[in-house]
């Protein structure tokens, strides 16, 4: 049974006000907010548990490894993988960067993303043709923010090094068939990585069933804390991808002749890693799991419609990827005014939208909008608060035109 007051009491800033009204948080696509079980995580691990990990045999060092080393599991277990896939980075920008700078794509090679992807998908592989004499070929989208796909098998030569998309479009909430492309990746053996950090809080994901070869995601957007993320890599890619860092925690000898790293994971994790982090962020999983990310897909699933229809309903307003069967993320603007000043607006009424180009900016000329309204919903969201939102949304508009 789905109680979200019970969800709604975990959560301690929903019940802060905002503008002398109450917060409605409508930007989960941008962070999540954090239940107490997460925040207790962190205050427990410095008030109890603090010490640097695979390094001591102390008592407190020991027990603070194997609390990193469980969180490992309890993720790994989360998307279906092996823990010895589960590499901890700062987050899903740098899970791809690591990959883009650390894999031996060929010299000249084409890589091959869509048109609706958040820059950290883009940008990384920029450098990486700038630098290697390579080729960024691009899947366009269709009016409803679909993906052509059929224009996929054309965009594939000899050179493709690498197919690297969104699971979830950020800004539009569109779900791109990946089993698709991964299928079509395979048949001509070239490797793919996803972008999974707007798939992982909304819907069930088991990498394995996927068989991508490189998955990322951050923890901040699954109700986590900031700057940790995971990277997922394949078994048989791990020993291919090199570290593009180096230090602490990565060798089993070092000597000024030569040195020897260790292989899995920890080769990738240089430095005293973001530890309360990585604790919290299994706090938060295992959060997830209680409620169930079924449960969970439902509950917005019931947001998504319900808002997409009472915002059909406004003459003035236009939905981007109007259509159900997303993720719950609504981008949209309001006919003849700019985005900021509708987010600027409902600010006011204590509710919190992201207004811009949301990190997307190619998307962004496709539609020839300079940006969107995007409302993005999580578990804690209610029936009554897009309510208040589309009365909110009315008061503006009539301010506005
Ligand atoms: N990628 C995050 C968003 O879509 C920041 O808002």
């Amino acid at each position: 049974m789905y109680n979200i007051n019970d969800i709604r009491s975990d959560f301690p800033i929903l019940t802060k006000t905002v503008n002398g009204k109450p917060l409605i948080y409508f930007d989960n696509g941008a962070t999540t907010q954090k239940p107490k079980q997460v925040i207790n995580s962190i205050v427990k691990y410095y008030s109890e548990q603090n010490a640097n990990i695979h390094r001591g045999v102390h008592t407190l060092s020991r027990e603070a490894t194997i609390l990193f080393e469980e969180s490992r599991k309890t993720i790994a277990e989360f998307i279906g993988a092996d823990e010895n896939e589960i590499v901890f980075t700062s987050g899903t920008t740098d899970g791809i960067n690591i990959v883009a700078s650390g894999f031996p794509f060929k010299q000249g090679g084409e890589i091959i993303v869509s048109e609706m992807e958040h820059h950290s998908n883009i940008l990384p592989w920029q450098l990486w043709c700038e630098k290697n004499n390579g080729k960024l070929k691009v899947i366009p989208i269709n009016e409803d923010g679909t993906l052509q796909l059929e224009k996929l098998k054309d965009l594939i030569t000899e050179k493709t090094s690498l197919i690297a998309v969104t699971h979830i479009s950020n800004t539009l909430g569109v779900i791109n068939d990946v089993k698709e492309i991964i299928k079509l990746a395979k048949q001509n053996n070239i490797p793919v990585l996803i972008d999974g950090a707007q798939s992982v809080p909304h819907q069930k994901v088991n990498v394995k069933e996927l068989d991508a070869d490189f998955f990322v995601f951050s923890a901040h957007k699954v109700y986590g804390p900031t700057g940790v993320g995971v990277l997922w890599v394949k078994t048989n890619r791990m020993n291919e991808l090199h570290n593009t860092k180096a230090g602490g925690g990565t060798i089993k000898t070092v000597s000024f002749e030569k040195t020897e790293y260790v292989s899995g994971p920890m080769r990738f994790e240089a430095g005293t890693p973001n530890i309360e982090g990585v604790i919290a962020f299994a706090a938060a999983i295992n959060y997830v799991k209680a409620i169930g990310i079924e449960n969970i897909s439902k509950h917005e699933q019931e947001l998504l419609e319900y808002a997409t229809k009472k915002l059909n309903d406004i003459p003035e307003v236009e939905i981007y990827a109007n259509h159900l069967g997303k993720a719950a993320v609504i981008s949209f603007n309001v006919k003849g005014a700019h985005p900021f000043d509708v987010g600027t607006l409902l600010d006011k009424y204590g509710i919190a939208v992201r207004t811009g180009h949301h990190c997307t900016q190619p998307l962004m000329d496709h539609y020839k909008i300079p940006g969107t309204v995007r409302a993005s919903f999580a578990m804690y969201n209610t029936i009554g608060e897009i309510d208040i939102f589309i009365d909110a949304l009315k008061k503006s508009i009539k301010m506005l035109l």
